[in-house]
């Protein structure tokens, strides 16, 4: 069997580039026969980004709703809460124990915060927690506990997934006695989708606050989003290039081959970048509508997601609990009782 995991953070309202960097092919990968699929909230993640506990409640209400809309089906796939998996944090410890701190100086996340301290003439570690410094170690958790062969992400989660291989790497090293006991991760990109552009050209993050919002909102706010998505003064009939648009990326991202072609050549020959908008949102609610209607049919029943989560939460420890053990007396940590 191929086991897939990924997850998301539960910071803020999922985007399309959660959906089309991760949840989409996520999704697809849990559909391939063989294949046993664990995705989860990332809720302890979101304590690194977000202090508004409010914000964090809604958001995992809203993630694992989005989820569900796309598609993914409880009987295939273990979906679960991070923080119901109290084997993860514990896990966490035994491996920040084999983590060397110069790898995390050189975690993207941690050295984005550094850099911007720096330009800014400020103390280096100044506003860094150290959630953010480790944040590659309880990832590494979250990866190694259920032996996950294939994590499907965005580009940006790369480095992440090979800090995990590297930690599990080492301790199986230390550990194994000969045996792996990790499964070391590989990361699973979608070349033309790795990283979707927002609003502004940048990657599409919250962070950026650049973010088209997948269903929140409903048909009124993506159509709205959509007219924000920023185009060069050319005019209508004007020739576009579509090589250096990144509504061209947006499009492709949801566009058939057909139509990606079809949408180039209009555009060469002088499409109104207002068309070329509203031909996008066609075919974004192509795939969009059937699926909002589903997640806001989810979002009236708060009780029937928690519901899944918590048989999902079930199903994960029991896969996590005897690993755990076998872990901690690897490690000379044996429990007698
Ligand atoms: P997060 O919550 O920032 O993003 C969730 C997923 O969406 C992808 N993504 C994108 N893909 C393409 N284009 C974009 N503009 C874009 N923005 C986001 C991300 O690459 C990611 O796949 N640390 C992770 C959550 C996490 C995790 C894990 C993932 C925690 N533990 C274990 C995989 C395995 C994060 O913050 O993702």
């Amino acid at each position: 069997t191929l086991r897939v995991l990924t997850g998301i953070t539960t910071s803020g309202t999922p985007h399309l580039g959660n959906y089309a960097g991760a949840i989409r092919p996520a999704i697809a990968a849990s559909r391939q026969p063989g294949a046993e699929s664990f995705f989860f909230l990332a809720d302890y993640h979101a304590l690194i980004k977000c202090d508004d506990p409010a914000r964090i409640q809604r958001s995992r209400l809203e993630i694992a709703a989005t989820w569900l809309a796309s598609g993914l089906d409880t009987s295939r796939v273990t979906f679960y809460r991070q923080s119901d998996i109290p084997e993860i944090p514990e896990l966490n410890w035994l491996l920040t124990c084999v983590t060397s701190k110069g790898m995390m100086n050189r975690a993207h996340a941690y050295k984005a915060s550094t850099d911007a301290n720096e330009a800014a003439g400020e103390e280096l570690d100044a506003g860094v927690t150290m959630g953010l410094y480790c944040y590659p170690v309880l990832m590494a958790a979250d990866i190694l506990m259920f032996k996950a062969h294939k994590v499907p992400v965005g580009r940006d989660q790369i480095q992440h997934i090979e800090m995990a291989r590297d930690v599990g790497q080492r301790f199986n090293h230390l550990f194994g006695a000969g045996r792996e006991l990790f499964v070391l991760p590989e990361a699973a990109i979608e070349d033309n989708v790795a990283t979707l552009p927002g609003l502004d050209g940048r990657k599409m993050s919250k962070s950026y606050d650049n973010t088209i919002p997948l269903f929140e909102g409903g048909a009124k706010a993506l159509k709205a989003a959509v007219a924000r998505i920023v185009t060069d003064s050319k005019l209508p009939g004007e020739p576009k290039d579509p090589d250096n648009s990144h509504l061209v990326t947006l499009f492709d991202a949801f566009a058939t081959a057909d139509e990606r072609e079809q949408f180039r050549a209009d555009l060469r020959a002088g499409l109104a970048w207002g068309e070329a908008k509203q031909r996008f949102l066609t075919v974004l609610e192509r795939d969009l509508a059937p699926m909002r209607a589903k997640y806001d049919e989810l979002m009236s029943r708060p009780e029937h997601i928690e519901a899944l989560l918590q048989e999902g939460a079930a199903k994960a420890r029991a896969v996590a609990t005897p690993f755990l053990a076998e872990l901690r007396e690897a490690v000379g940590l044996r429990r007698f009782n």
